[in-house]
C-alpha cells in the first residue's frame, strides 16, 4: 500500500495536530514569471490513445448489438444459439429447425460465411446473446438490419426480450426471395434492459440465409446511420483532446503478422471489411475473451471522421513489419516491406489526396470529399531493437521523399528508462527522428517523483510524444489496479512537468481510454462503461482539465515541485489569459500566494478544482461524478491570488490578462 495512503487513513487521528502544524506554516509562495513567456506549446499537447481493447471497440464505441453478425468469427456460431422447442409431455424438446454455417455463392468473398437456418416446422428460433447481453433503453428505436436470401419462408420476425423472456421490441423483415438482398426495419423498446437478447423466428419451412445480421441504436453520435454509441463520443468530446491516436496500442502488430492490423482492410463498405481475431482475445490467462474479434465497423475513415468532430488532430500509427515482441516477434523481411511502405503513403493519399486520386477517391465516395489532414503518423507501435531501426530507415527515407511535411512518430520501446529506452535515444538523436514515443505504466510514485523529466533533455533533439501512460496502483496491468484519486493526482503533478517542458514533450496521451466492465483485459482505463452507461474516472477529468486548460507559451514558475506542492503555468494567447495550475499533493490543506508580477490590476481568477481527500476515491455508475472538477472564482488582489490548495487537490487558475 503505497505510504500515502496509510498517512490517509491516519489522517483523522493527526488532524489537531495537522492543524496546529498547518496553522503555523507559513502560505507557500509561488511565483509566476508573466514578463517572460517561453517556449511555445503544441497545440495538440494533451491528447488521447484509442486502442480496441477492453471491448472499446465492437461492443463499445462502435454500437453494434449483434455479436459476430457475419458469422466470421473462428468458431462461426459463437454468438448464436437456437430456442429449442417445448412439447408438454416430454418438456424442453428438439429446435424445431436447424443452424448451420455456408460458403457457397456468399455475400461477398472477403465475408465467406453465412448462416442458413433450416425451417421445420412455424416457430422456429434462435438468438443472439449480443456483447455482454443487450443493453436497450425504453422508448429508444433500434434498426435491426440483414442481408436474407430465401429458400421458402419471405420473412423473419426480430424480438427483443429481457432476461423473464417479456417481449420489449419487435419487428419484421419480409420480402426474401432467391438473391441476397438488405432489408432493414425499426423498432422501439418498451423497457430499459441492460441483458436483452435478440430472438429471430421463422414461420414458414424452407430454408432462410442470412449474413450481417444487425441491431444499431437509432440515435448515434452525430445521428450518423449506425455511427457511434453517443454517450461515449460525448466524453471523449469534453475531454477537449488536442489528438487522437488509433487504432492502437499493440493492436497495431498483432501477435502474428498476419492478424496486424491493415487499415484497408477498414474502410469501404462493411461488408467487405474482413473480419479477425483480436490480439487481446487471448492476452492475459486472468482474463481470457475467446469471443473478441474485430470488426472494423470501426475503421480508418471513422476514426478520421471521430478525430474531425472532436475536433482532434489524427495520429494514426501504423505497423512497421514487426509483430509484437512480446508475443511471436515476427518480422518482415526488408525485401518484404513494400507493401508495409506502400499502406503508409496511401494512408497519406487516403487521408490528404485529392478526390481524383485512388484513395482520395475512397474516402470521397465513403462520404468525405475535403481532406482530414494528416500532420503526423507512427512508424511501429511498441518495438525496439536493431531490426526496428533497420526498417523505420526504409519507412522514412519513401516518406520523407514524398511527404516531407508528415511528421514521423518512432518508439523507445516499452519501457521509460533502461535498456533497450537508452540505444533507441542514441539511434533517434544520430537519425534525426522527429518525435519519439515514450511509454510508462508504472507506480503512482514514480509520476511524483518523474516531474521533472524533462528539464534537462536535449532541447536541440528529437520531440517526445508520451504516447502511453497511467498510474498503476498495482503494477503493470494486473487485475486489480485502481482508477483511484491516488493515480489520478499522481498523473497531473507529473503533467505539470509535461506542460513546462512543452518544448520538448509536443504530445501525451493516457491509455488506454476505454473498458467494458463487463468485458475487459486490462485496468485502469480513463473511460468505464456498461451496456447502456458510461462514466469518466478521475484520471479522465484530469486529462480534461490539462487538454481544456493548456495555453500557447509556457510561463516559468517557481517552484516547481517542493514540499507536495507541483506547479505549472502557461500563457494563452487565443484568450489573452494566464493559466496557472498547482497540485497540492499532501494531506493537509495548504495556503499558497502566487504570485502574477505584473498582473497588478485586481481582478478574479477562474478556478477549477478537483480534489478529495480520499486517496481510494473512485467514480463510479452511481456516484459518476463523485471526484470531477468544480468551478469557482477568487480574487487577485495586489497581484496576488491568495490560495486555498484543499487536500490533495489540481487546482486550476485563470486570469484574464486583457
Ligand atoms: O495500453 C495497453 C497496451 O500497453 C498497448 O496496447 C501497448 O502499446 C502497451 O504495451
Amino acid at each position: 500500500m503505497p505510504s500515502k495512503i496509510w498517512i490517509a487513513l491516519l489522517l483523522p487521528a493527526l488532524a489537531p495536530l495537522a492543524l496546529i502544524s498547518h496553522a503555523q506554516q507559513s502560505p507557500a509562495i509561488i511565483s509566476v514569471d508573466v514578463a517572460h513567456p517561453g517556449a511555445a506549446i503544441s497545440p495538440q499537447m494533451f491528447g488521447i490513445f484509442f486502442e480496441d481493447i477492453n471491448f472499446a471497440a465492437d461492443g463499445g464505441l462502435y454500437p453494434e448489438l449483434v455479436k459476430n453478425r457475419s458469422f466470421e468469427f473462428d468458431k462461426p456460431l459463437t454468438g448464436w444459439h437456437e430456442v429449442m422447442g417445448y412439447s408438454a409431455a416430454k418438456g424442453i424438446d428438439n429446435p424445431k429447425g436447424e443452424l448451420s454455417i455456408h460458403t457457397e455463392d456468399p455475400l461477398n468473398a472477403t465475408n465467406p460465411h453465412y448462416l442458413r437456418a433450416r425451417v421445420y416446422e412455424p416457430g422456429y428460433g434462435f438468438f443472439n446473446t449480443g456483447y455482454r447481453g443487450i443493453g436497450v433503453n425504453s422508448g429508444a428505436e433500434y434498426r435491426f438490419s440483414a442481408y436474407a436470401r430465401s429458400g421458402g419462408p419471405k420473412a423473419i420476425r426480430a424480438t427483443l426480450t429481457d432476461a423473464s423472456g417479456r417481449e420489449i421490441a419487435s419487428g419484421k423483415l419480409e420480402g426474401f426471395d432467391r438473391k441476397w438482398q438488405h432489408y432493414e426495419t425499426v423498432i422501439r423498446a418498451n423497457a430499459t434492459v441492460e441483458h436483452a437478447q435478440l430472438t429471430l423466428s421463422v414461420d414458414e419451412p424452407g430454408y432462410l440465409d442470412l449474413d450481417m445480421v444487425s441491431l444499431f441504436p437509432v440515435d448515434t453520435w452525430n445521428h450518423r446511420p449506425n455511427g457511434l454509441r453517443k454517450d461515449l463520443v460525448q466524453l471523449l468530446y469534453d475531454l477537449h483532446p488536442g489528438f487522437i491516436r488509433f487504432p492502437g496500442g499493440c493492436i497495431v502488430e498483432g501477435r502474428q503478422l498476419v492478424t496486424r492490423y491493415r487499415w484497408k482492410t477498414t474502410v469501404g463498405d462493411i461488408t467487405q471489411r474482413k473480419t479477425i481475431i483480436n490480439r487481446w482475445n487471448d492476452e492475459f490467462d486472468h482474463k481470457p475473451a475467446p469471443d473478441y474479434f474485430q470488426s472494423f465497423g470501426l475503421g480508418f475513415y471513422e476514426y478520421f471522421q471521430l478525430a474531425e468532430d472532436i475536433g482532434a488532430r489524427p495520429l494514426p500509427i501504423l505497423n512497421c513489419g514487426m509483430a509484437c515482441q512480446f508475443n511471436t516477434d515476427e518480422t518482415a523481411k526488408l525485401e518484404e516491406l513494400d507493401e508495409y511502405v506502400k499502406d503508409a503513403l496511401d494512408l497519406i493519399e487516403f487521408a490528404n489526396g485529392p478526390v481524383t486520386s485512388p484513395w482520395g477517391k475512397v474516402r470521397a465516395q465513403m462520404g468525405h470529399p475535403a481532406p482530414f489532414h494528416l500532420e503526423m503518423m507512427g512508424v511501429g507501435n511498441e518495438q525496439w531493437g536493431p531490426r526496428y531501426v533497420q526498417r523505420y530507415k526504409v519507412f522514412a527515407a519513401a516518406l520523407k521523399a514524398k511527404h516531407p511535411e508528415i511528421r514521423l512518430i518512432v518508439a523507445a520501446g516499452p519501457a521509460p528508462a533502461g535498456e533497450p529506452f537508452n540505444s533507441m535515444w542514441a539511434d533517434w538523436r544520430e537519425l534525426k527522428a522527429d518525435i519519439v514515443d515514450e511509454h510508462y505504466y508504472m507506480a503512482p510514485e514514480w509520476f511524483l517523483a518523474n516531474t521533472g523529466r524533462y528539464d534537462h533533455y536535449d532541447r536541440s533533439g528529437p520531440k517526445v510524444f508520451a504516447g502511453e501512460y497511467a498510474a498503476q496502483t498495482s503494477g503493470v496491468a494486473k487485475p486489480d489496479n485502481k482508477n483511484n484519486w491516488n493515480a489520478a493526482i499522481s498523473e497531473a503533478a507529473f503533467m505539470t512537468g509535461l506542460e513546462r517542458n512543452g518544448d520538448v514533450v509536443q504530445m501525451a496521451s493516457y491509455a488506454p481510454l476505454m473498458a467494458h466492465v463487463g468485458a475487459w483485459q486490462w485496468t485502469p482505463d480513463a473511460i468505464w462503461f456498461d451496456n447502456l452507461r458510461s462514466y469518466g474516472t478521475p484520471d479522465y477529468y484530469v486529462q480534461m482539465l490539462f487538454a481544456s486548460n493548456v495555453g500557447t507559451r509556457v510561463v516559468p514558475v517557481t517552484p516547481q515541485a517542493e514540499g507536495g506542492l507541483f506547479t505549472s503555468a502557461s500563457l494563452d494567447e487565443r484568450s489573452h489569459e494566464l493559466i496557472v495550475k498547482v497540485i497540492n499533493d499532501t494531506p493537509a490543506a495548504r495556503q499558497a500566494e502566487v504570485r502574477l508580477g505584473p498582473v497588478s490590476s485586481p481582478g478574479e481568477a477562474k478556478l477549477t478544482t478537483l480534489q478529495s481527500a480520499d486517496l481510494n476515491a473512485e467514480n463510479s455508475f452511481d456516484h459518476p461524478k463523485a471526484v470531477s472538477p468544480e468551478a469557482s472564482t477568487v480574487n487577485v488582489r495586489a497581484g496576488t491570488i491568495s490560495a486555498e490548495l484543499p487536500a490533495y487537490s489540481v487546482n486550476v487558475y485563470r486570469v484574464s490578462l486583457k
